[in-house]
């Protein structure tokens, strides 16, 4: 692995979720192994989860963080070959060359606009950041991928596995009143399809996810049939692909209660948070016993230590 971008970043994915959760198991076995190295992460967007575990996680293995907010200030020109004399004033080529000068390993977190599909799903500034970059570059969260998210995800669903049958895991779309990335959505789709859990979908129609993502599983439109007998209901809302970056829906009827979990075979109740309560999910679901969010965002912290810990071993 010479960066952390998606699942193809990853060989096998059952190996590194094993390997991360023995990792969490046995903290002395990474007592500071990399004293003395140092690690940038830049944020294009705000966050409280990635940030504090990712630099927690450096911090745990003896690496110097900084942390940048770069939301204001940078401009990056991307494109190659272009004249630079609008209002972007640094080539992304020279800003990863010159950071890779610096530290030894760069985190970055740059999410979508949410008008230009194409445009989004190329996903340059990760993709040509880690073209000129001369270290080792995580993706804190992209246009289209969360991989720090869906290495957390898989551990929790690990650690909450009773027997070793192939579970059913449902990813179900809730309402939220604000347009959100499809990330986390394709992220866990892309992790998920590539263990021995079978997957359903449930949304309404028109919130149908990218195919490369949704290839293998099943799509219900009826959210109740689909939690029948789930195992995993993993929650989150994604604005529309078809009809890019719209809201179709915000009918309160597709949100988590406790009478559709009742449904399911006492699932876990999954969430990547940040959540609106009682718009997305109930209170009553959020601080039930088959919650695991809490579980859920504190394996942020040992997904990121193993990640950077395989990059910079
Ligand atoms: N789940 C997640 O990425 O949370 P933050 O946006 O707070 O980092």
């Amino acid at each position: 692995m010479t960066d952390f971008y998606s699942a193809d970043s990853i060989e096998n994915i059952d190996i590194l979720v094993k390997e991360a959760i023995e990792m969490k198991q046995n903290p002395s076995l990474d007592s500071s192994p990399f004293k003395g190295k140092k690690m940038l992460l830049i944020f294009f967007n705000p966050s409280l989860r990635t940030r504090l575990s990712t630099e927690y996680a450096a911090k745990e293995l003896g690496i110097h963080t900084i942390s940048m907010n770069a939301a204001e200030g940078w401009k990056w020109e991307i494109e190659p070959g272009v004249i630079m004399n609008m209002d972007k004033a640094e080539h992304i080529k020279d800003a990863a060359k010159v950071v890779s000068q610096y530290v030894d390993i760069v985190a970055i977190r740059s999410f979508p606009g949410l008008k230009d599909r194409e445009d989004d799903y190329r996903d340059e500034l990760m993709q040509h950041f880690m073209e000129h970059a001369e270290v080792p570059v995580i993706n804190m969260e992209s246009s289209i991928f969360h991989p720090l998210q869906s290495l957390t995800d898989l551990m929790t669903i690990e650690e909450n596995r009773i027997d070793q049958r192939p579970l059913k895991v449902v990813l179900s779309w809730a309402p939220h009143p604000r347009a959100l990335p499809q990330a986390v959505s394709n992220s866990f789709l892309q992790w998920i399809t590539r263990t021995d859990h079978a997957v359903t979908i449930t949304h309404p129609e028109g919130y149908e996810l990218k195919d490369e993502f949704t290839q293998g599983c099943a799509i219900d439109y009826d959210q109740q049939r689909a939690f029948k007998d789930a195992d995993i209901i993993y929650t989150k809302n994604w604005s529309s692909y078809q009809q890019y970056g719209q809201i179709l829906s915000e009918d309160q009827n597709w949100m988590i209660n406790k009478k559709k979990m009742a449904l399911t075979n006492q699932a876990k109740f999954m969430h990547c948070l940040p959540v609106r309560r009682n718009v997305v999910v109930t209170d009553g679901v959020m601080d039930s016993e088959q919650s695991v969010i809490y579980q859920q965002a504190g394996n942020r912290l040992h997904a990121a230590k193993h990640v950077i810990y395989k990059l910079l071993k």
